[in-house]
């Protein structure tokens, strides 16, 4: 049986096939999300991987709901897998405001579904780093996050050759829908033809434009003068201040497919342009509010970076590390009857946090050797007699004898 179109599975290295997941990657990669979000004072928090539909329905936007993995359960309640972290977010830090000083700076890394075409670099299932920053208004938000976003890609290798951030925002489209007669009601789709401009032919775009009043010339000119507003060239500023200014341009092709944005936005992009976005993300300051209902209101932005782009964007760019699962110490047994006596040494050596391995059955010493140099073990163990043990350093091929009361202590010493 094959598992479902668009899900995943995660191979330990060395994997079966060149088109394998890779679980090691997949951890070096979380280890560097985590790492640097930690650096940036962010802490880490989680969610359930099910919600109330009714969550994502509020505002993620029509896009997002078409793909939902949506059911009934056993109890009649209409949930969903979640898609996105942000309205779990959302009605996390709504429940339990008072609880923490703002801003409230956290990340998570959820794994999120959605019912999608699969195409590359889009899969039913994906890893994303979430960065959120509640309850500051400042665009020093903004910045910060946007720095994180960069450092991110940068703690994973990939440089201002490699990559750079395309800055808009939701707030200078709206004034230029208003100041030209946009109406409240056509604003979503306004929002969506620019969305997808990028992958529409002209004249199709033209067409929707028309229909709410507004043409592809004008709205190409907007995005050709590309002037930033006051709140963007603050946050470049900003961002140039800490030498980052070279991984930001600004470009208002971009204004984000979900609907809950409210002002400054962002995609980052490989520099050439064979991939989808790596990350996107915004600023979203009525979420909170819609969806604790009123309760509490609190400006809110953020970011994902997904697993998938970033995958294939390291692969091309020869930026993933050599992952080898290293074993510290094999325990030969080459005379059955020290088996017990051998596995008392293993249970030590263990509990002292050495990564110990050992032949499960009766297995012919050469084997055993074999093995151990496979595992890249650097320490190859034998018990001789009852209590005497030869310790072999696989890399120095020096070898020692000692007593198996000292093994875990000479272990600790030279590992
Ligand atoms: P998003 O743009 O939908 O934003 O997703 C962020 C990133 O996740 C994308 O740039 C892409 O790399 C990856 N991604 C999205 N869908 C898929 C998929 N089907 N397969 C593989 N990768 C995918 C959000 O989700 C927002 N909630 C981010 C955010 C956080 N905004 C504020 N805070």
């Amino acid at each position: 049986m094959k598992g479902l179109p668009g899900f995943r599975d995660f191979y330990p290295e060395p994997i079966p096939t060149t088109d394998s997941w890779s679980l090691d990657l997949r951890q070096y990669i979380f280890e560097t999300w985590r790492r640097t979000a930690e650096r940036y004072g962010f802490r880490e928090y989680d969610g359930p991987p099910i919600e109330e539909l009714e969550l994502y329905t509020q505002k993620s936007g029509e896009e997002i709901v078409g793909q939902l993995y949506n059911f009934e359960d056993k109890g009649d309640r209409k949930v969903s897998l979640r898609p996105e972290m942000t309205p779990t977010l959302a009605r996390m830090a709504a429940s339990h405001t008072r609880n923490y000083k703002k801003p409230i700076k956290w990340f998570s890394i959820p794994q999120l579904f959605r019912y999608e075409r699969q195409q590359k670099g889009r899969l039913r299932e994906h890893f994303q780093l979430n960065a959120d920053i509640i309850g500051e208004e400042d665009v020093s938000a903004d910045a910060e996050l946007i720095s994180l976003l960069i450092d991110t890609l940068r703690n994973l290798k990939l440089t201002e050759e490699d990559f750079f951030i395309r800055l808009s925002s939701r707030q200078a489209w709206q004034d230029f829908f208003e100041k030209n007669g946009g109406k409240e009601n056509d604003a979503y789709d306004f929002y969506q033809v620019i969305d997808k401009l990028e992958r529409t032919d002209q004249k199709a775009s033209n067409e929707k434009l028309n229909k709410i009043g507004f043409s592809y010339e004008q709205v190409n000119e907007f995005i050709s003068q590309g002037q930033p507003t006051e709140e963007l060239s603050s946050i470049i500023e900003n961002i140039e201040a800490r030498g980052l200014g070279n991984f930001i341009k600004i470009d208002y092709r971009i204004i984000r497919g979900l609907a809950y944005y409210t002002g400054p936005v962002y995609e980052a992009f490989d520099k050439s342009g064979k991939f989808r976005a790596i990350a996107g993300g915004g600023r979203y300051d009525h979420l909170v509010k819609l969806i604790s209902k009123g309760k509490t209101n609190l400006p809110a932005l953020g970011f994902g970076m997904g697993d998938v782009v970033l995958t294939e964007l390291l692969k091309d760019r020869n930026l993933i590390p050599k992952i080898q699962h290293i074993i510290s110490a094999y325990v030969q047994i080459t005379d059955e009857t020290m088996r017990y006596t051998s596995l008392g040494l293993i249970q030590r050596l263990r509990q002292a946090g050495i990564a110990t391995e050992y032949p499960l059955i009766n297995t012919k010493p050469e084997k055993q050797f074999k093995r151990a140099v496979e595992l890249s073990a650097k320490w190859i163990i034998a018990i001789e007699s009852d209590n005497k043990v030869t310790i072999k350093n696989l890399r120095t091929r020096e070898e020692q004898v000692c007593l198996v009361e000292d093994v875990t202590d000479f272990l600790e010493l030279n590992n």
